[in-house]
């Protein structure tokens, strides 16, 4: 099978997709190693792009949702692959937007009954005093449309109003749109990674994520302890708290209409209500790193090479043909390699 994988430098990009290229580079030797001929296309131009579509990939791997152009627009990979009958991996443009915009998310899942946190949107100056807020203190502030961690430390978390002013203002002037103003939810927190294979079964592994106590004494996993990778993933030992993380996983996947893969972010108040947090629709994939493969190893011991086989399984299916040259499809519809 001829597969591409698209990237773009992502250094300075808000949404970095499966990381950086020593990511893509994990995910291009697990193809290799399947026996696909796949290639790693870094992308910075349409005209980059076009070159792709002339080769006929018979699948396309979108390691980042859109690239930036020099005129300050984007190119969506995923309208501009399905333009051009291009078979893509991920979900659709308009999927992705449930990634990239937390609110359009939360009123999305909002309105087909799933929880997520009490919020309300926010700019300086819009409210003048506590009594006016919408929702009460705690409160926990973010930016609408970033990723890993970025905007996101102690000062997020606000119980006054002089505390709230002073984080509105600052991420204002950071990122330059409305703020994204929580209830703090201050139970814990999980992360589950959720394949769709190409007969349309779900494998879920949900984990629970331990960020480092900061020295306010907050657990929250802003962008410093990203970067510092300080922060634990452990297997969720509690069958009853599994069950539900995991139910509101695979509502959430399905209520956004989801394909392939994704990873859903919950956490829960201190009464053990479970809340929607966002979606990484192209999560990241950093070997060694990256919460998708480590949960799916620690809820299924699945290797590196194994997770990336699956996350290609729906995108292999939609292709004409579906199987690399060592590959065969067991009765269960995995591959399998010929021995
Ligand atoms: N409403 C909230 N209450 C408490 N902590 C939160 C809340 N929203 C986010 N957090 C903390 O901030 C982290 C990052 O928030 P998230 O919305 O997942 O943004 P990012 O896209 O940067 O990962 C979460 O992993 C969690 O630790
Ligand atoms: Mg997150």
């Amino acid at each position: 099978m001829h597969i591409d994988i698209i990237t773009t430098p992502n250094d300075a990009l808000k949404e970095s997709g499966f990381g950086a290229l020593n990511a893509c580079n994990s995910v291009l030797g697990a193809i290799q190693r399947m026996g696909h001929s796949a290639k790693l296309n870094v992308c910075e131009t349409k005209d980059h792009l076009d070159a792709v579509v002339k080769t006929k990939p018979e699948l396309v791997i979108l390691a980042v949702k859109y690239i930036p152009t020099t005129n300050g627009t984007e190119i969506w990979l995923s309208d501009y692959f399905s333009e051009h009958g291009i078979n893509y991996t991920g979900s659709s443009r308009e999927v992705l937007k449930f990634d990239s915009n937390k609110v359009l998310a939360k009123t999305h899942l909002t309105n087909k009954g799933i929880k997520t946190a009490e919020y309300f949107i926010a700019i300086p100056g819009q409210y003048t005093s506590e009594s006016v807020l919408p929702v009460a203190f705690p409160l926990f502030l973010k930016p609408l449309d970033a990723a890993n961690g970025n905007g996101i430390d102690d000062l997020s978390f606000v119980t006054s109003f002089s505390d709230y002013e002073n984080k509105v203002m600052s991420l204002y002037d950071s990122f330059n749109q409305p703020i994204l103003v929580e209830k703090y939810l201050d139970g814990r927190e999980f992360t589950v990674a959720v394949i769709k294979t190409h007969n349309e079964k779900l494998i879920v592994s949900a984990v629970e994520v331990i960020p480092p106590t900061s020295s306010h004494g907050l657990r929250i996993l802003g962008a410093q302890a990203k970067k510092d990778d300080s922060e634990k993933l452990i297997e969720i030992v509690d069958d009853e708290v599994k069950n539900r993380i995991t139910a509101l996983a695979i509502d959430a996947f399905n209520a956004l209409g989801t394909r392939d893969f994704g990873r859903i972010d919950i956490k829960t108040d201190n009464h053990g209500g479970c809340y929607f947090m966002e979606a990484n629709l192209v999560p990241g994939m950093t070997y060694g790193s990256s919460y998708f493969p480590k949960a799916c190893e620690l809820a299924h011991e699945f290797s590196y090479d194994k997770v990336i086989e699956l996350l290609l399984a729906g995108g292999l299916g939609r292709a004409t043909s579906t199987l690399p040259p060592n590959m065969f499809p067991d009765s269960d519809n995995k591959f399998v390699a010929a021995v």
